[in-house]
């Protein structure tokens, strides 16, 4: 009997205490509009917007009529471009939000790591390997992926499409996000570890090796993929994630069993890099900074530090890369004045050879366009990036917010900005020339990258490995998707996913 008054008494209050503390009101968050019914009540709100596959297109159409949206008890969704500076710029009060830390294990890694302190002495090693000096040191490991990327599709090409006619679907030959993202593993794999996983040879995924017990093979992309969606199914709901995150486990055998799969390959990659160090052979990569200082001291990080970094390096370094590259393939063909301009550009400063150089391509002014426009229009993180104001509270947008309160801008929401952005749903590269609008301003709201002390570290890796491959791509192949007509749909995780984009693809005239 008493068992039963306790769980009643338990239910009663995890009932009623959200109500009570919405009508008291501490945070002062009740004047902001709600984005759902639940969001000034629970956490779960989040759950219950991830049933949308793209829920920051669903929240910029709540923005349109509201600036400041509350989208949990804790938590505003700011519009305004203006708040980017408040929230994310140098100097601002906001750390990362305990979102992160709910996502991070027992050593978190430079994305997710809180703390201001350990997160600059994480980045003072990896700034090194990032830095735009240093940049051009990796690019013949881009080369030799991009070559290796020409050597598949030449084989997948088929005759030219003769002008009217209409594609076969016999006729797409390639799916161009699977075959992105193979180039963005071998790539970062290359830059990051020295390691050669050859997945464009194979056209596949899969990485072999003993994870643990025994040998086995895991998909790369597919251990990525199934874990993030499960688990950006609730992460906003931090409050419930732990128990949320368990049920799951208990419900779902597939995620019990698979849940830790991009974490073996990483600690199988992890401990190949550091069996050749402890041979005593010299790699010229990202782990070497984690391993040891510039002056060659080791700096005895512990290995799960190692693997975590590891870890970030293979996933942001990979997935983000691969949907730009997809993203910016597709607006492209579905704009074909925006295509030709390109082609006469990068044909102009190209002379023969299958790989585009990067000293012919990093200052073409109308490729550097076609990718930020394409970063505009779907930003491969779209969603609001948690941060977390100081226990004193803040300003943001001139207005008092409260201490502890979950702020963010979403991306997506800001390259929007219809005063920065005429026609915001169009892909209009020429924007970013200066032909029709007015960059200065339009580049303060462009946070693909996000801005800060937090912003991507990789930003100069991804922009040359898409202005080659892109400048490659469009100079020695045309494209045809099944019918002009076809348009390419998003899943929202934590970052903005295409679906499969199958082309036809043939060999161009020069
Ligand atoms: C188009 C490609 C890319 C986009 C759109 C992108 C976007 C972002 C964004 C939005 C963040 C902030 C995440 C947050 O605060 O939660 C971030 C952080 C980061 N990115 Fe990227 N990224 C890209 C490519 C890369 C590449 C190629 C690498 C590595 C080679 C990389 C490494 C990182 C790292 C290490 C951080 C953490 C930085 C920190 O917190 O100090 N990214 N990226």
């Amino acid at each position: 009997m008493l068992v039963w008054w306790i769980s009643a008494i338990a239910l009663l209050w995890i009932c009623l205490a959200p109500v009570a503390i919405y009508l008291h009101d501490p945070k002062r968050l009740r004047k902001y509009p709600n984005q759902n019914f639940l969001s000034g009540l629970t956490s779960l709100a989040y759950v219950y917007e991830r049933r949308n596959h793209f829920r920051t297109r669903e929240l910029h159409v709540h923005h349109k009529k509201h600036p400041i949206l509350r989208t949990g008890p804790t938590a505003l969704s700011f519009s305004s471009v203006a708040a980017i500076k408040d929230i994310y710029g140098h100097g601002s009060p906001c750390l990362k939000d305990d979102v992160y830390k709910s996502i991070s294990g027992d050593h978190p890694h430079v994305l997710n790591v809180v703390d201001r302190d350990d997160h600059a002495r994480k980045r003072r090693m990896l700034s090194n390997a990032f830095a735009a000096r240093n940049l051009e040191q990796w690019e013949f490991k881009i080369t030799d992926k991009v070559e290796k990327l020409v050597t598949q599709f030449d084989r997948h090409c088929t005759s030219p499409l003769p002008v009217g006619a209409s594609v076969s679907s016999d006729d797409l030959t390639i799916d161009f996000r699977w075959w992105s993202n193979l180039f963005t593993f071998d790539a970062i794999a290359a830059i990051a570890l020295s390691e050669r996983l050859g997945l464009i040879e194979t056209g596949n995924d899969v990485v072999n090796g003993d994870m643990g017990h025994g040998v086995k093979s895991l998909g790369l992309i597919d251990s990525l993929h199934s874990g993030g969606r499960v688990v950006s199914r609730f992460v906003g709901a931090t409050d419930w994630f732990h128990l949320l995150k368990g049920l799951y486990k208990i419900f779902s055998p597939h995620f019990k069993a698979h849940a830790d799969d991009f974490g073996k390959i990483v600690r199988l990659l992890t401990d190949r890099r550091m069996k050749i160090y402890h041979d005593g052979a010299k790699r010229d990569d990202f782990l070497s900074c984690l391993i040891e200082d510039k002056a060659g001291k080791q700096r005895g990080l512990l290995r799960k530090e190692i693997e975590a970094e590891t870890s970030i390096l293979l996933d942001a370094g990979s997935d983000t890369t691969a949907i730009a590259l997809t993203n910016v393939l597709y607006y492209l063909i579905k704009h074909p004045a925006a295509l030709s301009k390109l082609r006469m550009e990068v044909d102009g400063a190209l002379s023969g050879g299958k790989v585009a150089p990067f000293t012919k391509v990093k200052s073409l002014p109308y490729l550097k366009a076609c990718l930020d426009e394409s970063l505009r229009l779907s930003p491969p993180v779209p969603r609001g990036l948690e941060r977390k104001t100081p226990p004193e509270g803040m300003k943001i947008l001139g207005k008092q917010i409260a201490g502890g309160i979950t702020v963010s801008v979403p991306a997506y929401i800001a390259h929007r900005d219809p005063s920065l952005f005429s026609e915001p749903d169009e892909y209009i590269p020429e924007r970013w020339l200066g032909e029709s609008e007015e960059p200065k301003d339009m580049r303060a709201a462009f946070i693909p990258f996000t801005t800060g002390a937090r912003a991507c570290l990789g930003r100069n890796i991804t922009m040359m490995e898409q202005q080659i491959l892109i400048a490659t791509l469009v100079h020695r192949y045309d494209f045809a998707l099944l019918s002009q007509d076809w348009s390419l749909d998003w899943e929202e995780a934590f970052n903005l996913w295409p679906f499969q984009m199958p082309l036809k693809i043939w060999r161009r005239k020069i």
